[in-house]
């Protein structure tokens, strides 16, 4: 028998993701992004982003199926995001899956979206070793997970204690004047500027703090200090120095999530570290954590920039892993979690 075909859809934010896998090989990864209805709001807009899940689905699923070369009815499984995420657009996701599930008579695996971030890169790297130390680091999350079976062993090991970083980088870009999403933007405008211009803090990196906070990040008092940094600039009349506060301020995120991340490596004894979400597509995350990855023997996987935003590609991956392992598949009740756990 070839190996399964799994249909996974992703609709936990912004992306109305549908992708197809064959067994461990990505067939096509078919995305509509309402992103461009939320940048005059600075952020997403649930009810927006919902009604843009409906409109978009079905057409979705078919450029799938036509670009990936497959036919809706040889479909071996559907996965789908059921947690966490925007209550409103994951359930727009888990009734289109039901109801593809229910009418191709196929088993439903209803997966976790942070589960689905690691999971991905087995498209890209092959076989995720066991264990796996996971950063996930996105618009809504920043998370290290302990990872021994992607399919249902993940421990989170921390989180972030207030803003996500791709948050923090969200803020700070509209502080400067840049667009939304600002992560891009800052990246960018970075590679002018000199990282070290100006010392911002990090947060929950030593004393009490870390001691308390082992594995946990905080973003939120680097944002404020930036907007304060800044503002004393205007007040002054200064010019503010755009591209040395960008380089600066992603240097402080980067510099405290990959400290942390080798860190819970190597007291986890994991050879092993797996970046995703959104930010990883961010360049110096990518060019430290190598630095750092390699000066402590740990192996660091990174999938491409495309895998690393919201997809369906990485829910099809994660439900080809279950259904592969022999995982039980999820019931036709099966609720949208938006604050699902790992
Ligand atoms: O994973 P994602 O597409 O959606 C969420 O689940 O949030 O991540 C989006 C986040 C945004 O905050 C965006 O600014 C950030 O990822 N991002 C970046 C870069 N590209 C996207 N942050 C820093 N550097 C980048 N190159
Ligand atoms: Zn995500």
């Amino acid at each position: 028998m070839s190996e399964p075909l799994v249909l996974g859809i992703e609709t936990s934010c912004d992306e109305t993701g549908v992708g197809l896998v064959r067994g461990q090989t990505l067939l096509f990864d078919a995305i509509a992004s309402s992103v461009d209805q939320h940048a005059r709001f600075g952020g997403v807009v649930p009810e927006v982003a919902s009604r843009a899940h409906l409109e978009a689905m079905v057409p979705t699923i078919e450029r799938a199926c036509r670009e990936a070369g497959v036919r809706l009815q040889d479909v071996d499984a559907v996965s789908v995001t059921a947690g966490p995420g925007l209550a409103g657009a994951l359930l727009v996701g888990v009734a289109s899956a039901k109801a593809l599930a229910l009418g191709l008579g196929v088993p439903l695996f209803g997966v976790n979206h942070l589960a689905a971030h690691v999971a991905v890169d087995v498209v890209e790297h092959g076989p995720l070793p066991e264990p796996t130390m996971g950063l996930l680091v996105s618009g809504g999350h920043s998370n290290l997970l302990l990872v021994p079976d992607v399919t249902h062993d993940i421990r989170s090991l921390g989180a972030t204690i207030d803003d996500a970083a791709g948050e923090a980088f969200d803020k700070v870009a509209r502080v400067l004047g840049l667009p939304f999403p600002g992560g891009p933007h800052i990246d960018r405008v970075a590679r002018e500027g000199d990282q070290v211009a100006i010392d911002f803090p990090r947060g929950l990196t030593s004393g009490r703090d870390l001691q308390r906070h082992r594995f946990d990040y905080s973003f939120s008092g680097l944002k404020t200090a930036v907007a304060r940094w800044v503002q004393a600039r205007e007040d002054a009349g200064e010019p503010v120095p755009v591209a040395d506060v960008a380089a600066s301020f992603q240097e402080a995120v980067v510099d405290v999530l990959t400290r942390k991340a080798v860190l819970a490596c190597s007291e986890h004894g994991v050879e092993d570290l797996l970046i995703g979400g959104g930010v990883a597509a961010n360049s110096r995350l990518r060019s430290l954590a190598q630095e750092r990855c390699d000066a402590a023997g740990i192996r660091l996987r990174v999938p491409r920039p495309g895998l690393c935003t919201d997809n369906g590609a990485m829910v099809a991956a994660l439900g080809a892993q279950m259904l592969v392992r022999g995982r039980q598949a999820s019931r036709l009740d099966l609720p949208a979690d938006s604050s699902q756990p790992v």
